[in-house]
């Protein structure tokens, strides 16, 4: 071969080969591993979209808020994960001031609303805010017609005798909801009032369960009667025919700082980052309204899904996210709920 047709040829298939490099997806880029804390659906579907876009494989644990909270601290010494991928701000804020997570300022701050700039601001960017969620109650309509039970409107209709074993609620220390419930009770009568209520309610709780989303679906099935949890999460079942009706209380309700944090130490920091990105980004936060979840996005070019609640019809207490989030003030009330309230005979 003379030279001329070896460097014809070498050229051709160089050419050839960024040809096809350019039609294939992204090749392998590493790995990052993502403890997730929002719906298992939407963590897949997050997933997938990121390996598609970068090649970085993802691997995935779905757990609740405080879980992954517990299992960060638990890893302090030898960080398994890299990325923690939504649930209320609380226990991220937590992590954040125990030293837990890393500052990282993503370029895609100013892409967010005026509350998630905060929120990173707040942390000291150790986190970022998400999404909004608003907390309210939901309950099966054909179940309380059955037992014939009046329609509650505010929090302190769950008190009536009536609903004896009919409330469920996730439990505070592994549900980021159920978290930010017993901090909007707190705030909303101050601690001694605040407990009172808990222990007047605890009468009426069928089961505290692991995940903040388990009472929305038993509402949805008719396993309760009542759940308390995120409106957007009740929504969904009903606009899936599901027979709920969600609403606000009337006295007013907390709500959620949805966030997304990078594990100080894990084993992929260039990774998470991406990951950190990719979260703020108007491409993963559309995952929401694609499949109708119906949270409030942070990126302000994010799609918000027309059936999100409107915060502005909603009456909402002034909610202190990193009071109720700092390490002493939740380790004191999580404690003060075992003792005081998950301890009491119903
Ligand atoms: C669902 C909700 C989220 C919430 C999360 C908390 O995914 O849609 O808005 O942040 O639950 O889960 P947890 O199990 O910690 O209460």
């Amino acid at each position: 071969m003379t030279r001329f047709r070896f460097a014809r040829q070498a050229w051709f298939w160089l050419a050839g080969a960024a040809l096809i490099a350019a039609h294939q997806p992204a090749t392998a880029q590493g790995q990052v591993t993502v403890y997730c804390s929002i719906l298992e659906e939407q963590c897949r579907e997050g997933a997938a979209m990121f390996e598609r876009s970068t090649g970085i494989k993802v691997a995935m644990v779905r757990k609740s808020t405080g879980e992954v909270y517990a299992q960060v601290k638990a890893e302090a010494t030898n960080p398994r994960g890299d990325i923690w991928w939504g649930g209320p701000g609380e226990p991220h804020l937590q992590a954040a001031d125990e030293g837990l997570l890393d500052e990282y300022k993503s370029p895609r701050l100013p892409e967010l609303h005026e509350w998630a700039q905060r929120h990173a601001e707040q942390s000291k960017f150790r986190t970022a805010g998400i999404y909004l969620g608003a907390l309210g109650v939901g309950y099966n309509t054909e179940l309380l017609k059955k037992k014939g039970l009046p329609e509650p409107k505010c929090w302190a209709d769950l008190l009536d005798a009536k609903f004896k074993d009919e409330i469920q609620i996730a439990d505070p220390s592994s549900s980021g909801t159920a978290y930010v419930f017993l901090a909007t009770t707190v705030q909303r009568l101050g601690e001694e009032k605040g407990f009172d209520y808990l222990k007047a309610l605890h009468k009426n709780v069928n089961q505290y369960t692991k995940s903040g989303i388990a009472p929305v679906k038993a509402t949805a099935l008719g396993e309760t009667t009542v759940g308390i949890a995120f409106i957007h999460d009740m929504l969904t079942q009903q606009l899936q025919g599901a027979p709920v009706k969600t609403f606000a209380p009337c006295e007013g309700t907390g709500y959620e700082t949805g966030s997304v944090s990078i594990i100080k130490g894990g084993k992929n920091p260039e990774a998470a980052r991406k990951f950190l990105d990719f979260a703020l980004s108007p491409e993963a936060q559309n995952i929401n309204a694609k499949l109708k979840i119906n949270s409030i996005p942070s990126n302000k070019n994010a799609e918000l899904s027309p059936d999100a609640p409107k915060f502005s019809e909603i009456k909402l207490i002034d909610y202190d996210t990193p009071r109720w989030g700092s390490p002493a003030e939740r380790s004191r009330l999580l404690k003060k709920f075992d003792t005081d309230v998950k301890a009491l005979p119903r």
